[in-house]
């Protein structure tokens, strides 16, 4: 690949400013300074370094993110704060998006990824990716909400949920597994129960946990087992209770 496309994907910096910065000598490989934009350069031999800091090599990056509340998931400039802004100038890269969406005042687990082929795989409505959501809860739910989850819920717009699974965890708190990602599905499924969802907090999305060790406001990349769990699609195999199984 040329290193002026090289820097510019792994680095997130616009084609036009690495241009200029490679003639004006601010490119090194393997040592050596390189002038020339077109220069080839292959990802994960050469050593590519670029005003002074090393370009990671090339590859569809997958980053994990501790949401906070107050940050509106979307890529494009919005008064209120953005979840992108969270990721550190190491980790940006162009095209790099969230894989679906969490509500501003939701936290927890948000993935990012380049890959446009995995953000669909993980997002689509066919393929029914599992995610785990904890709620606190205005009150308790009525004695039949789990029934109400496990037969599918219908929403006050006619819209039919997928069965789902309501597991109490104590008083006012419970976990919530879903198959799909309707807007403000949550909030809207325990609004048909009679209840009201005061904190929503995403713990897992198919078999990847939320990383106990990231702060709110985190980021880190998965690792390749992280990344090859998601993409086979497994289950989760632990950190819930036996009670969560249907
Ligand atoms: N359901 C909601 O209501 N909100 C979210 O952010 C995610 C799921």
């Amino acid at each position: 690949m040329r290193i002026d496309r090289y820097i510019s994907q792994g680095t997130g910096t616009p084609r036009s400013h690495v241009w200029t910065g490679v003639r004006a000598g601010q490119a090194l490989v393997n040592g050596v300074e390189v002038r020339d934009p077109a220069k080839q350069v292959t990802s994960g031999v050469d050593e590519v370094v670029f005003r002074g800091k090393p370009v990671r090599p090339f590859g569809h990056r997958v980053l994990m993110l501790h949401k906070p509340v107050g940050h509106v998931c979307t890529t494009e400039e919005m008064a209120a704060p953005n979840v992108m802004s969270l990721v550190p100038p190491d980790l940006q890269a162009r095209d790099l998006a969230p894989i679906g969406r969490l509500d501003k005042d939701t936290t927890g687990l948000l993935l990012l990824t380049t890959d446009g082929g995995l953000n669909h795989a993980l997002t689509h409505p066919r393929r029914h990716v599992e995610k785990a959501y904890v709620a606190t809860l205005q009150a308790d739910l009525p004695a039949d909400a789990e029934d109400h989850f496990a037969v599918g819920i219908v929403l006050p717009d006619g819209t039919r949920c997928l069965p789902a699974v309501l597991e109490r965890m104590g008083p006012k708190l419970v976990r919530i597994r879903l198959h799909e990602g309707k807007f403000h599905q949550v909030k809207r499924m325990v609004a048909v129960c009679g209840g009201l969802v005061l904190t929503l907090h995403r713990e897992r999305i198919g078999g990847l946990w939320l990383d106990p060790n990231l702060p709110p406001g985190g980021v880190r990349e998965l690792t390749a087992d992280e990344v090859a769990l998601l993409r086979s699609g497994e289950p989760a195999d632990q950190g819930e209770t036996d009670a969560a199984e249907p």
